[in-house]
């Protein structure tokens, strides 16, 4: 008879806890997902179904997840706790404190934040060995990558069983050496934001280019290519002169960009208000909203297949 993997608690049941719930009960776990707010525990099941519909897998998945008021009793005997709360560091750490009184020693403890250091968040616990960062990204059922964050060689250990366990989930987890702001998506991702921001504030060209740019040159090719094979690609002498040329005027704006604070500051804030660096209406809003989850749904499929 096969063995029965083993539970798994996950701390909060929003965008990022539901979704890191689905795929670990699909890949078979019991799942124990622990919110506070009655709203979000009595929306879970139907957001799990909907994320079946989606993917148009079994909805078996559902019967593996349970939603829990009490964190002592939704982690009682799990050996990994992966934490997606609100991104607030005195609650993320008031809750590895609650988490190390209630599991056993060797229990894993990831953290799903975006930006807050792992250390800082491990702050309030004995064991630090114990706490590692797992940063998902949104849609976690559908984003394979995982950034597992290292605190020096002293959580390594932990790193590497949750990475095991990420991977048999169908995760793709990368190891992050230092425990640094943003991790690596993040700092390439904004530094890419850096530069676009710039060129607009300069009248280079409006927001749309920027993206009819990113999407229909370089972007047409990131999920296959990444910067460093590209380079290796057509090599590094290339690079190198590209380099000597380009890099006195890019943008090193050491702070977040004015204009960005001035749109913020006018209220334009994106799509929810109707206007950010590009106007919108709440149709091309939403046909923005299908057509990435389409893509990423027909990504996650064509994987499966491979
Ligand atoms: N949204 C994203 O794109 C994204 C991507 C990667 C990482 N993250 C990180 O994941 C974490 C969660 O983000 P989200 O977008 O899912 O937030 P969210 O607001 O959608 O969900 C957070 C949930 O945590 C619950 N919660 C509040 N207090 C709690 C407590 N004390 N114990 C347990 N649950 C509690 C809330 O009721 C809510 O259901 C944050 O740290 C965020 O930075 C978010």
């Amino acid at each position: 008879m096969a063995m029965a993997l083993p539970a798994i608690a996950v701390i909060g049941a929003g965008l990022m806890g539901h979704g890191i719930a689905y795929r670990l009960a699909a890949a078979g776990h019991e799942v124990r997902v622990q919110d506070p707010d009655p709203a979000a525990r009595q929306a879970l099941a139907g957001k799990i179904g909907d994320i079946c519909d989606l993917l148009g897998t079994s909805r078996s998945a559902l019967e593996r997840i349970s939603g829990h008021a009490d964190l002592a009793s939704a982690v009682v005997g799990v050996e990994t706790v992966i934490e997606a709360a609100p991104e607030r560091l005195e609650l993320k750490q008031s809750i590895f404190a609650a988490l190390e009184q209630a599991t056993a020693p060797g229990t894993i403890l990831a953290s799903n934040t975006s930006a807050l250091p792992i250390h800082r968040i491990a702050e309030t616990i004995g064991d630090r060995s114990r706490v590692v960062g797992a940063h998902f990204w949104n849609p976690p059922h559908l984003v394979p990558l995982v950034e597992v964050v290292l605190m020096g060689e002293a959580n390594r250990p932990a790193a590497e069983r949750i990475s095991a366990l990420l991977s048999s989930a169908g995760w793709h987890p990368v190891t992050v050496n230092r425990d640094i702001p943003g991790f690596i998506g993040n700092r390439l991702q904004h530094a890419l934001k850096r530069e676009a921001i710039a060129l607009v504030a300069a009248g280079v060209c409006d927001a749309e280019t920027i993206d009819d740019v990113v999407k229909l040159g370089f972007g047409a090719r990131l999920s296959v290519l990444g910067p460093l094979e590209q380079s290796d690609l057509v090599g590094l002498d290339l690079t190198k002169s590209i380099h000597d040329t380009l890099m006195p005027d890019l943008d090193v704006t050491a702070v977040t960009h004015p204009y960005l604070e001035a749109l913020i500051a006018k209220g334009d804030t994106g799509m929810k208000a109707g206007q950010g660096f590009r106007r919108w209406t709440p149709d091309q809003a939403e046909a923005v909203r299908q057509r990435l989850r389409e893509f990423l749904v027909s990504q996650a499929q064509s994987r499966r297949q491979l």
